[in-house]
């Protein structure tokens, strides 16, 4: 009995070995400060699994899915009807993408707080920046590949913008190709840019991690603190990360089978204002309705332009978020305007009119 279980071992070791050897797993095996294995240092992974989640349950749609805006929001109610578990994948990619932002946010908040992006990983905060943005743009076009009355309304929105953007609206100008719908360049942005770009920043993003490791917990002052740090096998940080990713995988489930993705019936062209936009596009629409649609450039330039900025305006060494006064409550103001909007957007009443084609 021992000497077959130790032949078996033995036999898995020279595979291990095997597979080592030609994709150099063992480079898994570097040390991470414990630290690296609690929950908020580990919600950029989660939000890894979480885009994993949804490239899977996307490639799937998109075998279903018909973008010609004739046939785009059948296809879509096919799927949620016809097709085997259609609801159910197309379930969970609709609550993985809400989960996502979400994630995404939280993990900015706490790089934020911990003041990850000082000295040596600026450049891994502008990555992270522009993964913000990408997620976002993923979600927006999410939305308007449904082809729905709201989603119509999401492409009157973009036309209307882009005029005020002159050439750098052009991509998403009616003008740039008449004869190309909205919702193809939407579908094109959706399956096939977004997903190539973000590969490279996201790669880049993992590859920094890897390279400077994870930053010190804030409240380490001596650089021997942080090499006192007791330190774990990155394995371990992949195990509990599959541990959270199969929770949320769960969760993104569970949701799914008690509240199906939402879809109205095709859009009626010149209807305007019939529908709110999803939640997270809800503070541009306090924006509008505040300021005039003009606002929503420098309602959304501005805040990216001050999350770019923030390594190079806090460049002390002090990490400690109660010794960073200035710029913790200037961020802190800046997500309390954010809820603030987003409830403003909650209250939207939808007005309903007709406007021309
Ligand atoms: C698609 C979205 C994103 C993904 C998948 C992602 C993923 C990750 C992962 C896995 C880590 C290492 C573990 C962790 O700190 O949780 C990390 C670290 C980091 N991320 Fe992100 N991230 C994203 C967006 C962002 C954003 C929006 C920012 C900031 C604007 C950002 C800035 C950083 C920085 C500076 C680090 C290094 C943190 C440290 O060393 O403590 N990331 N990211």
């Amino acid at each position: 009995m021992t000497t077959r279980s130790s032949g078996n071992w033995a036999r898995k070791s020279r595979f291990w070995h095997y597979v080592d050897e030609r994709l150099g797993l063992d480079q898994l095996d570097y040390s991470v400060p414990e630290h690296g294995n609690t929950l908020p240092y580990m919600i950029g992974g989660i939000t890894v699994f979480g885009f994993i989640v949804l490239i899977l349950t996307g490639v799937w749609l998109t075998l279903f899915y018909d973008p010609s805006p004739e046939r785009a929001n059948a296809s879509v109610l096919a799927i949620q009807n016809d097709v085997t578990l259609g609801w159910l994948v197309r379930g969970v990619h609709y609550w993985a993408a809400q989960a996502v932002i979400i994630s995404v946010v939280l993990h900015m908040v706490r790089v934020f707080v911990t003041a990850a992006y000082k000295k040596p990983r600026e450049l891994n905060w502008l990555f992270g920046v522009a993964l913000l943005a990408i997620t976002l743009n993923f979600y927006f076009s999410g939305t308007i590949i449904k082809w729905d009355q709201e989603s119509y309304q999401g492409v009157q929105e973009i036309k209307n913008v882009s005029h005020y953007l002159g050439p750098l609206g052009l991509p998403v100008s009616p003008d740039l190709a008449p004869a190309v719908s909205l919702l193809d360049r939407m579908y094109a942005l959706h399956i096939a840019i977004l997903p190539v770009i973000i590969g490279i920043f996201l790669l880049a993003h993992l590859l920094y991690v890897h390279y400077f490791n994870i930053s010190p917990l804030p409240w380490r002052k001596k650089a021997s603190d942080v090499t006192e740090e007791p330190k774990e096998p990155f394995t371990k940080h992949l195990i509990g990360l599959t541990q959270y990713g199969i929770v949320l995988l769960v969760i993104v489930a569970v949701l799914a089978f008690v509240f199906p993705a939402p879809l109205g019936p095709a859009p009626i062209t010149g209807f305007h204002d019939a529908t709110k936009p999803p939640w997270p596009l809800l503070p541009l629409t306090a924006v509008d309705d505040l300021f005039g649609l003009w606002w929503i450039i420098p309602g959304t330039a501005i805040p990216f332009l001050f999350l770019l900025a923030v390594p190079f305006i806090d460049r002390g060494e002090e990490r400690d978020p109660r010794k960073r006064k200035v710029i913790v409550i200037t961020f802190m103001v800046g997500m309390a305007m954010l809820l603030v909007l987003l409830y403003l957007g909650i209250l939207h009443t939808i007005a309903g009119s007709v406007v021309g084609g």
